[in-house]
């Protein structure tokens, strides 16, 4: 079963590698794209991938995964713990997603380890570097699956 994910990723992220590595690890954004089309490509999924550092290019581009996308990463980076707006985009259009972060926001400052959007995804991965865009991608892989063939 070929599904379309979407990676969505928010503010300052195009900055990875450069920006702050001791918490976000010296990986760029561009590096962890390839490995994630690697990925897809040998799991037959359509990738489609998305930056952006505002947000209301977020919000139109979570309004657009509607009837185009199967299921979605997401990094919301700050907006994690601020939007509303993009809350109620996800609301909105009901497409199955994982949160995921490099960094363990659990284990930050207390207006970090608060997220607006986690009880509406499937699940969450925090903490891991660059590897939780892969564990994510690959958990949410597996969920589409099992919802397509609920009994195998
Ligand atoms: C982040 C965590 C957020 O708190 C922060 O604003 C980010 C990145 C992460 O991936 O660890 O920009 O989402």
């Amino acid at each position: 079963m070929s599904h379309r994910i979407a990676v969505l990723n928010g503010p300052n992220l195009n900055l990875l590698g450069e920006r702050e590595p001791e918490i976000y690890g010296r990986t760029s954004l561009p590096e962890i794209e390839r490995a994630t089309q690697e990925r897809a490509r040998a799991l037959g999924i359509e990738l489609t991938w998305i930056q952006t550092n505002h947000e209301g290019e977020f919000v139109e581009a979570v309004q657009g995964f509607k009837g185009r996308i199967d299921g979605a990463v997401i990094n919301a980076a700050a907006f994690t713990h601020t939007s509303l707006a993009v809350r109620d985009a996800l609301l909105a259009v009901r497409v199955p997603f994982v949160e995921v972060h490099l960094s363990n926001i659990f284990a930050r400052e207390p207006e970090r380890r608060r997220s607006l959007l986690a009880d509406l995804a499937v699940g969450v991965v925090t903490g891991f570097g660059a590897d939780s865009y892969r564990l994510g991608f690959e958990a949410l892989a597996r969920y589409l699956d099992a919802v397509a063939h609920p009994s195998r």
